[in-house]
């Protein structure tokens, strides 16, 4: 960057904050999807994981095994982000429910967004601003 580290914080910070106020906005009809509700290094990080806890069950390309697919038609339109969210972070993985880390759950999160489309932005995904999303996925 040419500017100096001072307007790119600022630049940061008024971004997160756009993205936030955005997240907490009503949806209109769906009109202009949010973008970027993780960061694309969040989402490598979190295939890592899947790869870890959860692909042995829903599948290496999250397709289904002895588990439901997560990604494609069965997914989308049923449940918002949130919903899924709190689902698999207080059940999942299948036989040892909420073991893993908040920012785990998160990552992982971000890397099903990812496969179902989502486009990454410049704000990570929390355990607490994935609560607020009522998009579905
Ligand atoms: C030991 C097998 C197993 C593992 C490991 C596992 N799951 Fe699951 N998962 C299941 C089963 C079985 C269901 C269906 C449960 C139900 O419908 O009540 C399920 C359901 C889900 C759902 C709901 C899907 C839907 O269509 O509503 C999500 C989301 C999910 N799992 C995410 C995860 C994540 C993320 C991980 C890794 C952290 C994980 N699971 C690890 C077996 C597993």
């Amino acid at each position: 960057m040419k500017r100096t580290n001072r307007t790119a914080v600022l630049a940061v910070a008024l971004a997160a904050t756009t993205g936030l106020a955005l997240l907490g906005a009503p949806r209109a009809g769906g009109a202009a999807a949010a973008r970027g509700y993780y960061t694309a290094a969040q989402a490598t990080a979190g295939a890592k994981a899947y790869a870890q806890s959860c692909a042995q069950c829903h599948g290496a390309q999250l397709q289904g095994v002895s588990a439901p697919a997560l990604k494609g038609v069965s997914m989308h339109g049923s449940q918002s982000i949130a919903d899924i969210y709190n689902f698999m972070s207080q059940q999942m993985p299948a036989g040892a429910p909420g073991s893993l880390k908040p920012g785990t759950y998160a990552a992982i999160m971000a890397y099903i967004l990812k496969q179902n489309g989502h486009p990454a932005g410049s704000t990570a995904l929390t355990a607490q601003s994935v609560k607020k999303i009522t998009e579905k996925i």
